[in-house]
């Protein structure tokens, strides 16, 4: 049994073979913690690693205690996992042990997304009730611990069993009191265009953290951190991970206190959070997923790409190979009609591609970003024959079609505003935030969602659309809910991501075939709630491979390659205006859900040809790419980060796929090696290049090298020889490793 209680000590030992979470219930109750880290052995007593009884207020000495959910006014001057304003006005709660329950496997949190497990043996769960007399709450602690990942998740459920109304003012995913402060900060921070790139930052006494107040996990922080030893890389060293399964607004910080202690809390963000529970009401949090890493980020990345790619992302689409894809956004924006879709479908399914994505600006009369949102029928100048029409039409081609919505939001300019100004999100009597020209609809409101779900499923059942793009363009401003009491508009931003997951639960139920890719303005929505619903999502709007490097290094901290959406698109890039070669553009993309964004029907035979084996290379290793190992190897963070460079490795180390990027050329620059890690030391591999271009590194490279020499020496990233100058910018290399003769 991987949860060992010992009623004697009061311990609870949850272990695998990789971790150990060990709590206790002290002599006076409170559910004490005791160690998160390396597997412990099990049977033994740890109750000596904390103060049995909790200290109470003496000078700050209740600081010493380490609770596994810290409340306010009790003598624990650290940030509070809950607060409860009760009956009197007064938030002090006394949380005592009252009752425990574990059982094999892992329950849905309802109405929320959260990982699963298809068969009980794979985790157990330990639930601890804590309540509090007074006021009659009660604490539900959830702890599973997977039976195969180095990793706890988290959650907490708030019963009021008393008699008289609880606001919860905080209530938060997980908290965990690590014993000294010698970690640096990690987060995935960035904006519009620059989503995800890696943050760090040494930890002060004090707080520190991310969060987000906008409605949705954001371009600006992601629902993610971790806290790893300093000097610690992709290899070796303590790291811990801290990711909340939720798209909405969060919180995620660290606190270390006067005597070096860090609390790491996560959760929804308290800021403007008020829950009211009436008597026999509860309320969920969202699930926080820890992870423990003795070996470094890259096993850390590991743990979190395996559990969200395979019990996280759910439906068909889990497992199945994800479509190359072309999309029209860039190659048309607005300016298309049928023909000229066909014509760009057409050239892309004669180079392989196999989905075909109708983008924005197919509905109402939307020819630039100021109208229709919300009209969500087909404006029939572009595309006469409606829908249907222009879908078979692209099936009889021989591809898939796919198409773009944003359901959350209203033009101004529409029939929808018209008939329901009130829809939109705003507080009466003042004035709304265009941002975009657009606003946002209230899914705090079910009769909002039922509308949407009767939009989209009607869409879905008019045509054969195999494909979904749900795009989100922009956060919400003058937060209020017109359902909603004036005391209760703390309750908003919760009740709109519920809305949201009542949807998108609805609709991926409903239609399990369809692929649904999520969007924000690219990545403005990356986070693990999403994926739940949605296994892909479009990593950010800026396509630039050399900025992709960056984007697409920090998001794989915690997302697997198979959910990031990654394209080539046309040069000068339309977002940094840079010039890469189609290979390199291909090269960074390789590592996603490849797909193209361009029109493809103005290619150029030279491009279409290099394209038609792009998509033939990509088909023969998108497997690996999707379910192999990434391993990230040259930091685009680091030094001048002009080097970067990532792989991809099987399960069983016969195949791999390492990416080489220089962003600018040298003169005369020497031989480097690139070492490569996660291959068997034992194999003899077969390396080759892509593209074959004849350049001396091919050479070099070719034949046979064993796993060791790979992981020892490295590949041989040759000196120019004179080919320095033909190699130029924005230079790449795939190398292809096969083992066996
Ligand atoms: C933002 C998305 O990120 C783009 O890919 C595109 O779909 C536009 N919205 C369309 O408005």
């Amino acid at each position: 049994m991987p949860v060992f209680h010992d009623p004697g000590t009061g311990e609870f030992h949850l272990r695998n073979d990789f971790t150990s979470y060990i709590l206790r219930v002290h002599e006076g109750g409170q559910a004490g913690q005791l160690y998160f880290g390396p597997a412990l052995a099990a049977g033994r007593s740890y109750r000596h690693l904390s103060p049995g009884e909790f200290a109470s207020f003496d000078n700050g000495a209740g600081d010493f205690s380490r609770l596994e959910c810290p409340v306010r006014g009790s003598g624990d001057f650290r940030a509070p996992a809950l607060v409860a304003e009760q009956a009197d006005g007064s938030t002090v709660l006394d949380l005592v042990y009252v009752a425990h329950r574990v059982y094999a496997g892992k329950r849905p949190i309802a109405g929320l997304p959260s990982t699963y497990v298809e068969s009980d043996d794979e985790a157990d769960t330990l639930e601890l009730d804590l309540a509090d007399a007074r006021s009659g709450l009660v604490a539900t602690l959830g702890y599973t611990i997977f039976r195969d990942f180095p990793a706890i998740a988290r959650r907490m459920e708030l019963r009021n069993g008393g008699q008289s109304r609880l606001i919860l003012r905080c209530a938060m995913s997980a908290s965990l009191d690590l014993p000294d402060p010698r970690w640096e900060l990690l987060s995935l921070s960035g904006a519009w265009a620059r989503e995800r790139h890696l943050a760090a930052r040494a930890l002060a006494p004090g707080s520190q953290g991310v969060s987000s107040e906008r409605g949705a996990s954001g371009h600006q922080h992601n629902p993610f951190i971790a806290l790893k030893r300093p000097g610690v890389g992709e290899a070796g060293g303590e790291v811990y991970g801290f990711s909340l399964v939720y798209s909405g607004n969060f919180l995620a910080e660290a606190e270390v206190d006067s005597f070096g202690i860090t609390r790491t809390r996560i959760g929804i963000d308290p800021a403007g959070f008020a829950w009211t529970l009436e008597p026999g009401e509860s309320f969920r949090t969202p699930e926080a997923v820890l992870a423990y890493s003795a070996s470094g980020l890259g096993a850390l990345s590991e743990t979190y790409h395996r559990l969200y790619r395979t019990r996280l992302a759910r439906g068909v689409w889990r497992d199945k190979a994800r479509p190359v894809l072309v999309n029209n956004w860039e190659g048309t924006y607005f300016d298309f009609t049928e023909s000229r879709l066909l014509g760009i479908a057409g050239v892309a399914r004669d180079l392989g591609v196999e989905l075909f994505v109708l983008d924005d600006g197919w509905f109402g009369r939307r020819d630039d970003d100021t109208s229709s949102l919300g009209d969500w029928a087909v404006d029939e100048r572009k595309l006469p024959g409606g829908l249907a029409s222009l879908a078979r039409r692209v099936e009889a081609m021989g591809l898939k079609f796919g198409l773009w919505i944003e359901p959350e939001m209203v033009s101004p300019r529409s029939e929808l505003f018209a008939a329901h100004p009130d829809w939109a999100i705003g507080v009466p009597g003042r004035p709304r935030t265009e941002t975009r020209n657009q606003y946002v609809l209230d899914l705090s409101r079910p009769e909002i969602v039922e509308h949407l779900y009767g939009v989209i499923a009607g869409l879905l059942r008019s045509a054969p659309v195999s494909y979904l793009k749900w795009d989100m363009n922009r956060n919400i401003t003058e937060p209020y809910g017109a359902a909603l009491p004036p005391g209760r508009q703390g309750e908003f931003f919760h009740r709109y991501t519920l809305g949201l997951y009542s949807l998108l639960d609805r609709i991926t139920r409903e239609f399990p075939g369809l692929l649904v890719e999520s969007c924000a303005s690219g990545g403005g929505r990356f986070d693990p709630g999403l994926l739940a619903y949605a296994p892909q999502a479009w990593v950010s709007d800026d396509t630039d491979a050399v900025e992709r490097l960056k984007i697409q290094w920090g998001t794989s901290l915690c997302y697997p390659l198979s959910s990031m959406g990654a394209h080539v698109s046309a040069v000068p890039n339309h977002q940094v205006g840079r010039i890469t070669p189609l290979s390199t553009r291909a090269a960074a993309a390789f590592f996603g859900v490849f797909g193209y964004e361009l029109d493809a029907a103005a290619l150029s035979p030279a491009e279409r040809a290099e394209i038609l084996d792009q998509v033939a290379f990509y088909k023969r290793h998108r497997e690996l790419i999707a379910t192999g190992r990434f391993l990230r190897l040259l930091s685009p963070f680091e030094g001048d980060g002009n080097e970067v460079a990532w792989s991809c490795v099987s399960e069983d180390g016969n195949e791999a796929l390492v990416g080489f990027y220089r962003v600018l050329n040298r003169p005369f620059a020497g031989p480097r090696r690139l070492r490569l890690r996660g291959l068997s030391p034992a194999k003899v591999y077969r390396v080759s290049t892509w593209p074959e271009a004849g350049d001396p590194v091919d050479a070099d490279n070719a034949g046979l090298r064993g796993g060791d020499e790979l992981m020892g020496a490295g590949l041989l990233l040759s000196a120019e020889r004179g080919y320095g100058s033909r190699r130029g910018d924005f230079w790449s290399r795939i190398f292809e490793l096969r083992a066996g003769n």
